[in-house]
């Protein structure tokens, strides 16, 4: 299935999962360039959305959207690639590195409820929502801890144990190409 991976990052976690999904199934990778890049003013919601793709998203039989989860919401730079091409979308997977767990998901800042979100916005084209909480590469005396997955970022170092084996799982299903 000809899949591109899209993505968006600030701190360097979901560029780091989104170059290992396209390492993993050799596809196309790009990074989704906002006009204007700056945190304090999308935490405002204002956003002047996105510079275009390189890639011609039409041509691609799955897009893969990666991403982060601010304040409980699907973020502008993501919202902004949904927006924008909708309409040349054929199939879209979303994944996330995010701070909420898999226990907090349905939570007010949980990831469950922007799945909601993208499911809506996408209308029947998302077929797989997938998250990879940083807690999965906290030991466990610091899965508690705010600061500590806060300051963490993913990395060869500590992308080990149960993170792995969620991805390989997520590489798998995507692999089999149902989704
Ligand atoms: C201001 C801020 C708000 C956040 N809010 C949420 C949230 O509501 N839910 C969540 O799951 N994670 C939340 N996070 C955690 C980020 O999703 C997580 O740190 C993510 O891995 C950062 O991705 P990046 O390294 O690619 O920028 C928040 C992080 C920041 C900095």
């Amino acid at each position: 299935m000809k899949t591109i991976v899209v993505y968006y990052s600030r701190k360097g976690s979901n560029q780091y999962l989104a170059r290992k999904i396209a390492g993993s199934l050799f596809c196309d990778i790009e990074k989704i360039r906002p006009r204007l890049n700056l945190f304090l003013l999308f935490l405002l919601k204002i956003h002047l959305g996105i510079r275009p793709l390189k890639h011609r998203i039409k041509e691609y039989e799955r897009i893969i959207l990666c991403g982060p989860i601010w304040m409980g919401r699907f973020i502008p730079p993501l919202r902004s690639f949904v927006s924008k091409y909708i309409q040349e979308i054929n199939q879209l997977v979303f994944v996330t590195c995010c701070g909420s767990t898999y226990e907090k998901k349905d939570e007010k800042f949980g990831h469950g409820l922007v799945f909601k979100e993208v499911e809506g916005m996408l209308k029947g084209k998302c077929t797989l929502c997938q998250a990879f909480p940083i807690v999965l590469v906290l030991p466990d005396d610091q899965k508690e801890d705010t600061e500590a997955f806060m300051k963490t970022h993913l990395n060869d170092d500590n992308f080990k144990g149960e993170i792995e084996v969620q991805f390989e799982s997520f590489i798998s299903t995507l692999k089999d190409g149902i989704n």
